[in-house]
């Protein structure tokens, strides 16, 4: 008896647990977009939003295209120095902030709530999207938080920072890239070590 009501405990803890991750509908690898070279001609930072919310099919191709797995070897849309794979990239929303998984494929809640202020910052347009993407570079996967290791953070971060770009212009959606932030609070919010840092976030929505 006491036994089953230890297993009933632990299958409640993982419902509730389960709770807090959200599958994506599969990346669709058919979407009409314009092409490489119209998306570039298009790619410009929009500081005005919608305030509709992204559709599930629009956020998982969003997430997808800025650094989903995209061969079964665990390798991403993203490249990155030594394939450490080091940038976190959370999802703040009127709902709460979520970690993408990009092997998953998934959104897991890091914190309940909405947060896009703290990302927001001085800049009152950026809270005003319906999604606000951060990019956290963890030097922790170097091994090592040298100049070097945070040169080569720098430049993964921009990488996947420029796919959210240009998948928003040939997507019709609209999006800034951002240095401004509060990384103290984003910090304490998120938990974050020293070696984890928050470098750009990109407001996305749709057009107003
Ligand atoms: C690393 C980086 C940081 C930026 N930080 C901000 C920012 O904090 N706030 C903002 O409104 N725009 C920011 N921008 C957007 C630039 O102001 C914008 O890209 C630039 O004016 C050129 O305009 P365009 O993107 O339309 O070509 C940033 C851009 C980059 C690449």
């Amino acid at each position: 008896m006491k036994h089953l009501f230890l297993i009933a405990v632990l299958l409640l803890m993982g419902t509730a647990c389960n709770a807090q991750t959200q599958n994506l509908p599969k990346p669709n690898m058919q979407r009409q977009t314009l092409s490489v070279m119209e998306s570039y001609n298009q790619r410009k930072s929009v500081r005005e939003y919608s305030a509709k919310e992204l559709s599930d099919q629009d956020l998982s191709d969003l997430l997808w295209a800025a650094q989903g797995q995209n061969r079964p070897d665990g390798h991403l849309t993203a490249p990155t120095a030594m394939n450490r794979q080091e940038i976190r990239l959370y999802v703040f929303t009127a709902k709460n902030v979520a970690l993408y998984d990009p092997k998953a494929h998934t959104l897991t809640q890091v914190a309940s709530g909405d947060h896009r202020d703290i990302v927001a910052s001085g800049q009152a347009f950026a809270k005003a999207a319906p999604v606000v993407l951060l990019m956290v570079a963890d030097l922790d996967k170097f091994g090592s938080n040298n100049q070097q290791s945070q040169a080569m953070a720098a430049v993964d971060t921009g990488i996947v920072c420029e796919n959210i770009n240009l998948f928003c212009s040939a997507a019709g959606l609209c999006t800034v890239p951002r240095a401004t932030m509060d990384s103290k609070a984003i910090s304490t919010l998120l938990s974050l070590n020293a070696n984890q840092i928050p470098l750009i976030n990109n407001p996305v929505g749709y057009p107003k």
